[in-house]
């Protein structure tokens, strides 16, 4: 039988997650401001691409509220918070079709997950859900809720075979995006 969508994007995106999380804390985005400040910017390349896939119509219509989750705007303070500019990405963009997105939001709804870790590392650098660090906040309804709703959501779509792993190599690109991000802002010196 096949397993949940959420439970088969999990499965299928557990290694390339660890390799993203490795990579993240490789760059210690939280050892300085500077450091930090990378992480912002490869935080809103990847906000900016997801941005269109939260208000997308169609995906609206299947996933209730949708359009009230993108995280964009809440980098977009942290950045102005740091006075720091969005990185120009040497990258084509992504546009990923409607069920390759359900991957990417896969992707971007999960790391939230993994953002109480960093939020917690961001405060000792004195950054909060006030300053410098909304967008590692918890949702609303707290992390865990908000998770298992989501994944409720995700796991009610009535997906054909095609289109499911459609949704898992929509997972792959985005972990994949995030890593090229992290890597150029890490490795790109300033003009
Ligand atoms: C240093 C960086 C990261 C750390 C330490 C981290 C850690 C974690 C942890 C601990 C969880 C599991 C939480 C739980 O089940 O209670 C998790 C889940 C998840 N994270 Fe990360 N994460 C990191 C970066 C990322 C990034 C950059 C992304 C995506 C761009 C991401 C996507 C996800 C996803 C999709 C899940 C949900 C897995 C599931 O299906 O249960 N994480 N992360």
């Amino acid at each position: 039988m096949n397993l949940p969508l959420s439970d088969a994007l999990k499965k299928h995106s557990r290694q390339t997650h660890d390799n993203v999380d490795t990579l993240v804390l490789s760059m210690e985005p939280f050892a300085s401001i500077e450091n930090y400040s990378k992480f912002l910017q490869a935080q809103n390349a990847f906000h900016e691409v997801l941005k269109p896939i939260y208000e997308n119509t169609s995906l609206n219509l299947r996933i209730k509220g949708l359009n009230s989750l993108s995280r964009l705007e809440q980098v977009a303070m942290d950045m102005q918070d740091l006075k720091i500019q969005s990185m120009l990405v040497d990258e084509t963009i992504p546009s990923p079709n409607e069920f390759e997105s359900i991957g990417w939001l896969y992707c971007s709804e999960g790391s939230n997950l993994g953002a109480a870790i960093l939020y917690k590392e961001a405060q000792k650098i004195e950054f909060t859900s006030t300053h410098g660090a909304k967008h590692l906040s918890a949702h609303k309804d707290g992390r865990m809720v908000h998770w298992r709703q989501f994944k409720a959501k995700l796991d009610s779509l009535e997906l054909t075979l095609e289109q499911r792993q459609q949704a898992l190599k929509g997972a792959d690109d985005a972990f994949s995006f995030f890593k090229r991000v992290i890597q150029q802002v890490t490795y790109t010196e300033k003009p």
